[in-house]
């Protein structure tokens, strides 16, 4: 398939400005609390993933960053919607702890979201990808580091979809979105070593066609990505996801993010996908 006849779908995003970004705690590996982060870079590189998404014809929502709140910038963490019900976040770390509440304010300023505050520890959709077009819609779910598999069976009974949990091993890729990317509503991209044995079964069962991608792809963040079922919106370090996904029939388009993967984090991180 050529990328003429992938066909794009307007998306709705919510993201929040890295303006007090920085790395004063360390709670995933790629964390230096020795290395200085420019949050000016920081802000423009941001700023530039913004208006990628504005320019394709997707609507941004931003979230006001809040002091002391340095990883609010990844707002994908921050709740996971589907089809007008949004499942709250519970982060693990004390110091992501108000984003949520952040979070659960913007989605209960209007009526135009259902939302269920979690009983169990989840990171939106750090650990939580949905596929419109897959076996009817279905929700891939990780665990193994941040979200607690209590939260999958809670996922499931909030958004009425089937959860199929896959377990994370590799520290390096502590959340689901570090791993595995959605590339359109039914198709998916990942990196096989990232899960369980077990797990690989389940994806190569679900998933026969997905473009798999290996340990360099996984640690130039190349699958954190958005897509909105056309372009594949990845940071320039993730050159040779680039070329896989345009091989798969996708338009890659690279934005510099390098200051956000000092947090641990890139693309799919700092943009939450907001399911009316
Ligand atoms: N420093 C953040 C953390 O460790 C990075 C979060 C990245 N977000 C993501 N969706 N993977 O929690």
């Amino acid at each position: 398939m050529s990328y003429m006849e992938r066909l794009p779908r307007n998306r709705t995003y919510l993201m929040c400005p890295p303006q007090h970004f920085t790395v004063e705690y360390a709670i995933n590996p790629w964390m230096d609390t020795t290395a200085a982060v420019d949050a000016e870079l920081a802000v423009r590189q941001w700023e530039s993933l913004r208006t990628t998404l504005t320019g394709l014809g997707h609507v941004v929502h931003v979230l006001d960053p809040v002091p002391g709140l340095p990883d609010m910038v990844y707002s994908a963490n921050g709740a996971f919607s589907v089809d007008g019900t949004v499942y709250g976040a519970r982060f693990l770390y004390p110091q992501r702890a108000n984003e949520a509440v952040e979070h659960r304010m913007f989605y209960q300023r209007g009526d135009d979201w259902r939302f269920v505050a979690p009983e169990h520890v989840n990171e939106g959709e750090g650990d939580f990808a949905y596929l419109p077009g897959a076996y009817g819609g279905i929700v891939l779910a990780g665990y193994g580091f941040r979200t607690d598999p209590a939260a999958h069976a809670e996922a499931q009974e909030v958004l009425g979809r089937p959860v199929i949990s896959l377990k994370l091993v590799d520290p390096a890729f502590y959340h689901l979105d570090t791993a595995l990317a959605a590339l359109d509503d039914r198709h998916v991209t990942y990196y096989p070593e990232a899960f369980s044995p077990a797990s690989q079964r389940v994806l190569a069962q679900l998933f026969p066609d997905a473009v798999l991608a290996d340990r360099v792809d996984a640690e130039a963040f190349g699958l954190n990505l958005v897509s909105d079922g056309r372009h594949v919106i990845l940071n320039t370090e993730a050159v040779a996801m680039g070329h896989k996904v345009r091989e798969a029939g996708y338009l890659p388009v690279h934005v510099e993010l390098s200051e956000l993967k000092r947090g641990g984090g890139s693309v799919k991180c700092a943009v939450a996908e907001l399911r009316a």
